[in-house]
């Protein structure tokens, strides 16, 4: 018997609900992060390290939370992280996360591992779109670039033919991270049949290597490709002409040479502390760029995501020039336990608590958001 939804009333209330419906090996996929933990931990708190600086007596009556996403508009300045393997999570896995986004309004962006195809995800999304005539939302791809380069064009096709607005292209991710709770229970499974090492394989897999059916079968291990490079940049320009994000950009140099390849926005992100080992939190990332190229902010869409976990850390990263912040395990979990029904309580506690936050802070809509609203001076004097 798992709690009615609207008992959950916070984010973290979705984890606890997910732990107890799914099977060990999913919620180990869900919440396993790099090495023993430290890069997940700084998502979690640096959030909570910097404060806010509130203003009063502003008549904050009517507030409006309303944000484009290249020029895509939605009621929220938040979307749905794209996360692999949703198969393994809840029985209509990406289908749910859709029509979930499609019923609240929050963009959404699609995993490359995706267990549905990157069509039948986007013709559920126009279907649900058509049942319930709210605000309009879109779906972004998000794009691991496959070794092969025919295979990697065709993906980009696939994209486009299916009508996704944006490519966002992870780059955190040349090989996998070090997924330490996967290792045990790898080990474990190992040992129960007898054998008294881990395979050797087990570094490669993980959901960023399941190409799924996007590339028409599952190729397996290996797939990531270590030699990616700047140059690559180049080729995809040519074959994608609506806007790319390069998801996993983590210090000032790289949000530089962003702007010098021509790219639309940057996605500042550690992969949810799935990857390096001690990587920098997607806002001590953006307080780099704000001291040594501030002029990047006004040039490229800047996004954030990890450990966003409440209204009041999106509203942070905003004030700090966020166009917009992605959500990840939070959505997941909620598929988990509650399927879509899940996801739009999660759209709702976030657009709810992001309100109520502009209000406390004296704002009524996000443009009148600014740097000085925050102290981030815990974060930068240490
Ligand atoms: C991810 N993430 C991810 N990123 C990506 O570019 N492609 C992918 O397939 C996946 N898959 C994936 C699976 C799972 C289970 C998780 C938790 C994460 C990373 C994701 O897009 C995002 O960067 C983080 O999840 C954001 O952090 P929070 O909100 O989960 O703390």
């Amino acid at each position: 018997q798992i709690p009615h939804v609207s008992l959950c009333v916070s984010c973290p209330d979705f984890e606890k609900v997910a732990k107890s419906v799914l099977p060990r090996k999913s919620y180990t996929y869900a919440s396993t992060s790099a090495n023993y933990g430290l890069s997940l931990k700084g998502n979690l708190e640096d959030w909570g390290r910097i404060t806010f600086r509130p203003r009063i007596l502003r008549n904050v009556g009517d507030v409006d939370a309303r944000r484009k996403i290249f020029g895509y508009s939605s009621p929220h300045p938040f979307y749905i992280s794209p996360m692999g393997t949703l198969g393994a999570i809840h029985s209509e896995a990406e289908l749910d996360v859709v029509r979930g986004a499609v019923r609240k309004g929050v963009h959404a962006v699609v995993s490359t591992a995706s267990t549905r195809s990157t069509a039948q995800i986007a013709d559920c999304h126009k279907e649900e779109l058509q049942r319930c005539k709210g605000s309009p939302t879109e779906l972004f791809f998000q794009y691991y670039m496959p070794v092969d380069r025919t295979k990697a064009i065709e993906l980009i096709h696939i994209a486009k033919q299916a009508g996704y607005k944006g490519l966002w292209i992870t780059v955190d991710t040349p090989v996998l991270g070090k997924r330490t709770t996967d290792r045990v229970l790898q080990a474990e499974e190992a040992l129960a049949v007898g054998m008294d090492e881990e395979p050797a394989s087990t570094w490669e897999t993980g959901e960023d290597n399941a190409f799924a059916p996007a590339m028409g079968g599952r190729p397996g291990a290996g797939q990531l490709s270590p030699h990616t490079t700047w140059e690559d940049l180049v080729w995809v320009r040519k074959e994608w002409k609506g806007p790319i994000v390069l998801k996993g950009v983590q210090c000032a140099e790289d949000a530089k040479l962003a702007l010098e390849y021509g790219l639309d926005g940057i996605l500042l992100s550690n992969h949810g502390g799935r990857q390096l080992h001690t990587a920098p939190s997607s806002l001590m990332t953006l307080l780099e760029i704000k001291t040594y190229c501030p002029e990047v902010i006004g040039k490229l869409e800047i996004f954030l995501d990890g450990g966003l976990r409440d209204g009041a850390d999106v509203l942070k990263a905003l004030c700090l020039g966020a166009t917009a912040v992605g959500v990840g395990r939070p959505y997941l979990y909620a598929l988990a336990a509650y399927g879509a029904k899940g996801v739009e309580r999660v759209t709702d506690i976030l657009a709810e608590e992001l309100a109520q936050g502009m209000r406390l802070l004296g704002v009524t809509s996000l443009d009148q958001l600014r740097p000085e609203m925050v102290n981030a001076s815990r974060l930068l004097n240490e």
